[in-house]
């Protein structure tokens, strides 16, 4: 097990450019059509990690040249040229599927004996199909351990083509492993679909690399290939970057309502996996286009429903986004996703439960009904999944305490995922929009009052109450019986009453300090600060507090919305219901528990289903839960969030 890494939140908008390794399934297929051709190829933006080293590996150990540059991540491969002979060999596939499952027909192709292998996890994932269309062609292969799966030995003597018929419905690696084995048997090869494909565009992607190397396939219709038999020949090829491994940033922006481009991606791209940003886009997001690159800018997100079929490497990406959606998300057509490298749909669906998402399996993919104030810190299992550990990353870019276990995992396909991350980190913007502002909004009892008061003290920043003000409104107005559903005579209230807010409340000249927290003021505060007119006045008075002191910790219901959209550090502090009616019963007296919490209830659904102005979570902003936490701890957390912002 590799290391258990804490995601710290980036408090603020991550932005730059994404420099995202080059495509496994490229590099993977490239390769291994470079060490079947005649000459020397050249490729350019490869992809190492774990998966194709595996497939590095095994085409040396099969006898083709490579010289390898990582540095300028090239790869010069003088292919085999001919017919495939090997000699009693053993070939490690590590975790990697698309070795594994372009070799075995690869390989039954030649002439030779070879074990297939992999790791446990590779030897509990699905073959049969595969093993089966071999057999059916006249291959000879034996499983070494349990039936249908790996370790496998092939007695190779070459393979007679002809018609194969094949199901894609549960992997279309099975069917990209005969296209790309298909040039070395007699007389090519007719594959018939039995079924739709999952992932087709993958199938696309195998033809286009094949056609570089020199093999042409024609498709007739949607479920047939006709592959002949031939030569593969030399050719150079740039790999784009991966398109899943890029989902990730693209949904980075899409959560911190940051910008985030990665270059070397287009709409031309032969990656089915770009239509991630599609979906991006549909929840909200600002997605450009450029000839040769994409960016993603983030913005409020929606929800809806999503068939992944043909791009389910970002499912767990999609998920993770879910949880600071505004709506229902459900994604479908991806049930084969739990034959990868775990089951994934339960895999993300658990983890996501950890940290309070409400996330449920369907058969056939996941529902997420997000509520962003339930989302808090975990501990979260990796399955030995990399898309688990950067999916579930993405958590705690706004959750502070998600830790991923065993995060090295990254390396089947992203070694440096942690720090491409965290190298897009947002850096101070002062002089831009940002404002040296922290905007603490959350809901009563969670914190808010007590967290903002020790923050101002510890960054030695001003603080200021901004629920005083309204409050203070609601105490004038009750002193001159006004009647609190008279909203114009309330907005007069809110223009001309003399209010101070400071160490001291006074309104009109008469300290309210007390006054303002009465139950009586806790009564009437809601209808005050539901009024559309009353926030027009004070919201303003708010911004001027800040840039006459130079920046300031604000607390209330909507700074992160409405007041600072651009603050420095955006948070929302929460915690679980009964906890924040504790806390208040603590608090108050003369009131039963009971009536404390159902006062709490009262006012949550006020404040968050009014019209104006709804408390709710600011785009982007950190989602603390303080429910077990010390405020001290709280108020440390976040002093580090605005000192790493300021200084960028
Ligand atoms: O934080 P508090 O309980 O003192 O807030 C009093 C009321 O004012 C509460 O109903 C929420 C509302 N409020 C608001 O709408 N906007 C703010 N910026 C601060 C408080």
């Amino acid at each position: 097990m590799s290391r258990t890494r804490l995601v710290r939140p980036v408090g603020g908008p991550m932005s730059g450019l994404a420099e995202i390794p080059g495509s496994k399934s490229q590099t993977n297929r490239a390769l291994l059509c470079a060490a079947l051709a005649a000459g020397t190829s050249r490729l350019s933006g490869v992809l190492f990690a774990d998966d194709t080293e595996a497939m590095l590996e095994a085409v040396v150990s099969l006898g083709c040249d490579l010289q390898i540059d990582r540095q300028t991540a090239t790869l010069e491969v003088t292919g085999i040229g001919g017919a495939l002979s090997f000699e009693k060999l053993a070939i490690d596939c590590r975790s990697s599927g698309t070795t594994s499952r372009f070799l075995l027909p690869v390989l039954t192709a030649g002439k030779g004996n070879v074990v297939i292998d992999g790791s446990d996890q590779l030897r509990s994932r699905p073959f049969s199909e595969q093993i089966q269309a071999l057999r059916n062609l006249g291959g000879t292969l034996n499983e070494l351990g349990g039936p249908n799966g790996l370790p496998i030995e092939i007695v190779a003597d070459g393979l007679e083509g002809g018609t194969i018929q094949i199901s894609a419905a549960e992997s279309s690696q099975f069917v990209s492993g005969l296209m790309l084995a298909a040039p070395l048997f007699e007389g090519g090869l007719l594959i018939e679909l039995t079924d739709t494909p999952v992932s087709r565009p993958y199938l696309d992607l195998t033809i286009e690399v094949m056609k570089r190397f020199g093999i042409a396939i024609t498709k007739e219709g949607d479920s047939v290939y006709r592959i002949p038999q031939g030569q593969y020949r030399s050719a150079d090829m740039m790999i784009e970057p991966d398109a899943s491994a890029s989902s990730y940033f693209f949904a980075a922006a899409a959560i911190t309502q940051g910008n985030i481009r990665v270059d070397g991606l287009s709409r031309d791209s032969w990656q089915g996996d770009i239509q991630f940003v599609d979906v991006l886009e549909a929840l909200g997001a600002q997605v450009t286009w450029g000839a040769d690159w994409i960016e993603v800018q983030g913005d409020r997100l929606s929800g809806g429903t999503f068939d992944l079929k043909d791009f389910s490497d970002t499912a767990q990406t999609l998920a993770a986004v879910a949880a600071f959606a505004e709506s229902s998300i459900e994604i479908n057509g991806i049930g084969f996703i739990r034959a990868k490298e775990t089951d994934r749909i339960r895999a993300i669906v658990t983890e996501l439960r950890k940290c309070g998402v409400e996330a449920t399996e369907l058969p056939d993919g996941l529902l997420i009904k997000p509520n962003q104030w339930r989302l808090t810190g975990a501990s979260i299992d990796t399955y030995d999944d990399h898309r688990m550990a950067m999916s579930m990353a993405l958590l705690g870019l706004r959750v502070p305490r998600i830790e991923i276990r065993d995060s090295g995992c990254v390396s089947k396909t992203f070694p440096d995922f942690f720090s491409v991350l965290e190298g897009l980190r947002p850096t101070a913007a002062l002089g831009t929009d940002a404002v040296a502002v922290a905007a603490i909004d959350g809901p009563a009892g969670s914190g808010k009052s007590t967290v903002a008061r020790a923050l101002a003290v510890e960054l030695d920043l001003p603080h200021f109450d901004t629920g005083a003000m309204y409050r203070a409104v609601a105490v004038a107005a009750s002193r001159q019986g006004l009647d609190f559903s008279d909203t114009q005579a309330i907005t007069e209230v809110a223009k001309t009453a003399d209010i101070s807010i400071g160490d001291k409340i006074v309104v009109d000249g008469i300290d309210a300090t007390e006054e303002i927290r009465s139950a009586k003021a806790n009564q009437l505060v809601s209808m005050v600060a539901a009024n559309r007119e009353v926030r027009r006045i004070l919201v303003p008075r708010q911004r001027q507090w800040a840039s006459d002191l130079g920046g300031g910790v604000m607390e209330g219901r909507d700074i992160g919305t409405q007041v600072f959209p651009d603050a420095m550090l955006k948070v929302f502090l929460t915690a679980d219901l009964q906890i924040r009616a504790e806390r208040r019963f603590r608090e108050t007296k003369g009131q039963t528990f009971d009536d404390v919490l159902e006062d709490l209830e009262r006012r949550d659904h006020v404040d968050s289903t009014r019209d104006d102005s709804p408390l709710e979570v600011a785009p982007g902003a950190v989602i603390f839960d303080t429910s077990n936490m010390a405020i001290e701890d709280v108020v440390k957390e976040l002093a580090e969030m605005f000192r790493s912002r300021m200084e960028g």
